[in-house]
């Protein structure tokens, strides 16, 4: 299948930034720059700013996600938020696994794998994100280890289901370093996690899932990233908080 039968999908990852108030605001400005857009567009916001956000992006197009939930539906789990609660008040995106709850939270192929199979029971788009970590790239494992991580996070998964996931291939090292991969080092990592795919799913699962990439990816080097026949779209972290810098790499994206 060609890339431009995939549907790329630009996401920005607040992480832990923005009051209620901000987020409004900040959808404020971001509303007229995404109008039009030529791939699709995401936020994912802290849990506080749901409600905000999903107000704000009503009519737009402009999808809403969280940035975790739990695997459970309902329990004593103090401080946890699950997928029903999530997807009753009208979000559809929920990024599961991201490094910074693997590296500070206790997060691991397991639990990422019981998080993802409770999204998409409770009916959210699940933005899966792997990567290696410097030491790891450095041993030459890379391909393996996101193989392996894409591979314990989809135990389970139906295939008919994978139409609800987003994989995000997010090398460790670059995410917030301004230290970004090459063009040709996210394509690689993000074709052998289609590969995965493939072997788990067939080719034509392989062919039509989304893959992002993540990890410093701004204005200036979106275009580049973007333009990887096996990149498509991206997980944005510090330049989704500035809407002209968004604005240009949903351009990118686009193109
Ligand atoms: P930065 O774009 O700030 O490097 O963050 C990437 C990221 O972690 C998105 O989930």
């Amino acid at each position: 299948m060609n890339k431009a039968l995939r549907r790329a999908v630009i996401a920005g990852n607040w992480k832990m930034n923005k009051t209620p108030g901000e987020a409004a605001e900040l959808m404020e400005q971001l509303k007229p720059l995404c109008e039009g857009a030529g791939c699709g567009v995401v936020v994912c916001a802290p849990f506080v700013d749901l409600h905000a956000v999903l107000e704000a992006a009503q009519g737009t197009g402009i999808g809403v996600g969280a940035q975790n939930c739990h695997w459970e539906q309902s329990g004593a789990f103090t401080g946890e938020i699950s997928a029903p609660m999530l997807a009753s008040m009208g979000v559809q995106y929920v990024i599961i696994g991201h490094s910074e709850r693997r590296q500070y939270f206790g997060e691991t192929d397991a639990t990422v794998n019981r998080r993802v199979r409770a999204a998409l029971a409770g009916g959210l788009t699940v933005i899966l994100c792997v990567g290696e970590v410097l030491t790891q790239r450095e041993q030459g494992v890379t391909c393996e280890l996101v193989g392996m991580q894409t591979k314990i996070a989809l135990g389970g998964v139906a295939p008919e289901e994978l139409k609800n996931v987003i994989i995000a291939y997010e090398p460790v090292w670059a995410i917030g370093t301004g230290r970004t991969a090459t063009a040709e080092q996210a394509n690689e990592v993000c074709r052998a996690i289609r590969g995965t795919v493939s072997s788990l799913y067939g080719a034509a699962a392989g062919d039509a899932m989304t893959i992002q990439y993540g990890g410093s990816m701004n204005a200036g080097n979106a275009a580049e990233l973007l333009a990887q026949p096996d990149v498509d779209g991206g997980l944005i972290g510090g330049a989704s908080l500035k809407p002209a810098d968004f604005a240009a790499i949903i351009a990118a994206a686009g193109k």
